[in-house]
């Protein structure tokens, strides 16, 4: 009889524990959910935080930095020119040999190299030492098909992505570390003056010749292809956007009005922030754990970095109010990042019966060992929340700066025809992991821009993939803008 008492009332517990789970995933669907309604309303947040950017210095949260790219590349682009491409976890070194609009890309090479996690945090002289090295060691292979002009120095476009205050097209001083990087004295710095020195002493003859974020070197990189291509998004470790803005709706910028008439404008909109933006206990956790409290809001509901980290602080509290995973908490639950985007995206796509990718990754990233099925089905529950969220918010800014631009066919502009008499297209140039390598993701995205345009107008955009065009768009940008010119 009391073995009888004992397991009905371990049945009642484990009953409540399981109700208890569900109610945690309902809580965080209900928190993290956007409605269309609620989207538009941030897509419009987003269109004034913008106007407010671009009128003032600090006007906003959104720093809308004058990228000082006002011409893209046209296909006329030609000779040798290097790029570097610093970022993320890697970095990249390449050299391509541009034909003009007859050969265009005639040669390229590449290599992509890891940065030790030590340099992310350490001082700017180690990390600008590092590259400079590598970067040294790439070009003395430079080999047939690679023709450098005879007596002048080589040229380079350096993708740096992180928000920098440039007055120049080959100039600007570091604004901030995103990402997992903190570096506190290469702050103010000027990067181009960092890895110039850096060069130097590694006997690198190399000028920079062009400085572009990220997101302006992919749209550099897709507009040599694509004249349409109007902005440009990178979902990958970060977030951020650009695109071509009108010269005279940039009040901020003093200088001369470009010859095109237009600039291109690094929103950071990694920084986007509003009270609109659905965010839960666990994002307020992840952002005062994190090494910018505070900062970069958006980014932190969105990109690669932040995705897998913001389900296992779920599983987390699941685990020690409901015992998902038994009645110990498995240790790896308390350990920042363990679970990363690529896992998310592998679990969310498993379609076996079993759940079977579920159940290894979560063996092999976090420990433990056989789950359930109906642990695994809360698990590919969440990751599927918290990318819809991710995916949906990206959407809304898309759309937010089509709005900005007239391209949103909300205004009789916009619907407005091209010469050739069709409707004017704009095409959105995606690159980064999560976008590249998450379907599911993808999928929300493209449905929400959908769902937010209008069929119509919808017609008229396409969001592509522009895979690794950001440092072959540098080193068209620094082609562009080469002191042989
Ligand atoms: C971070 C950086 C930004 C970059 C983005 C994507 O948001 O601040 O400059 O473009 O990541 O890499």
């Amino acid at each position: 009889c009391a073995v009888a008492a004992y397991i009905v009332s371990r049945r009642i517990r484990s009953r409540k524990n399981w109700n208890h789970t569900l109610s945690i995933l309902q809580e965080f669907q209900i928190e993290s959910s956007l409605s269309i309604s609620r989207l538009r309303q941030i897509v419009d947040a987003m269109t004034v935080e913008m106007h407010a950017g671009l009128a003032s210095e600090g006007g906003s949260k959104l720093r809308m930095l004058l990228s000082y790219v006002d011409n893209l590349p046209t296909g006329d682009e030609q000779g040798l020119y290097y790029g570097l491409d610093l970022g993320g976890t890697n970095f990249r070194v390449l050299r391509v040999q541009l034909g003009g609009k007859e050969g265009r890309v005639i040669k390229q090479e590449y290599e992509e190299v890891p940065i030790p996690p030590q340099l992310m945090v350490g001082t700017n002289e180690e990390l600008f030492d590092y590259i400079a090295t590598k970067l040294a060691h790439f070009v003395e292979k430079e080999g047939d098909g690679f023709h450098p002009r005879p007596g002048q120095d080589r040229e380079l476009g350096f993708t740096f992505s992180f928000p920098v205050k440039q007055l120049s097209i080959d100039s600007g001083c570091l604004l901030k570390w995103t990402k997992g990087f903190a570096i506190s004295d290469g702050i103010g710095k000027d990067v181009v003056q960092s890895l110039q020195e850096a060069m130097k002493k590694q006997g690198v003859n190399m000028r920079v010749a062009a400085l572009v974020n990220d997101t302006v070197g992919t749209l550099a990189g897709a507009r040599y292809w694509n004249e349409d291509v109007m902005m440009a998004v990178i979902l990958g470790t970060g977030t951020n956007a650009c695109y071509v803005e009108r010269a005279e709706a940039i009040t901020k910028y003093q200088g001369e009005t470009p010859k095109s008439g237009t600039m291109v404008i690094n929103m950071e909109w990694g920084n986007f922030w509003s009270s609109l933006l659905p965010k839960t206990s666990y994002d307020e956790d992840l952002d005062s754990e994190s090494l910018n409290p505070g900062e970069q809001g958006f980014e932190k509901l969105i990109s690669g970095m932040y995705l897998g980290d913001i389900v296992r602080r779920v599983l987390l509290r699941m685990s020690e109010e409901s015992f998902l995973f038994g009645t110990e908490v498995p240790p790896s639950l308390f350990k920042q990042f363990v679970l990363r985007t690529p896992d998310l995206s592998k679990m969310h796509q498993d379609e076996s019966s079993d759940l079977r990718e579920v159940g290894r990754i979560l063996k092999h990233a976090l420990g433990i060992a056989n789950t359930p099925l109906k642990v695994r089905k809360i698990v590919v529950e969440l990751c599927d929340l918290v990318t819809e969220r991710g995916a949906k918010l990206c959407g809304a800014g898309i759309v937010g700066v089509l709005k900005k631009i007239g391209r949103d066919g909300s205004t009789a502009g916009s619907r407005a025809k091209s010469e050739s008499g069709r409707a004017k297209k704009t095409v959105v140039a995606m690159d980064g992991g999560l976008y590249e390598h998450y379907p599911n993701f993808r999928r929300y995205l493209k449905e929400t821009v959908e769902d937010l345009l209008g069929e119509e107008a919808y017609a008229n955009v396409s969001v592509e993939l522009s895979k690794d065009g950001s440092g072959i768009g540098a080193a068209l940008l620094a082609a562009s803008h080469s002191k042989y010119n």
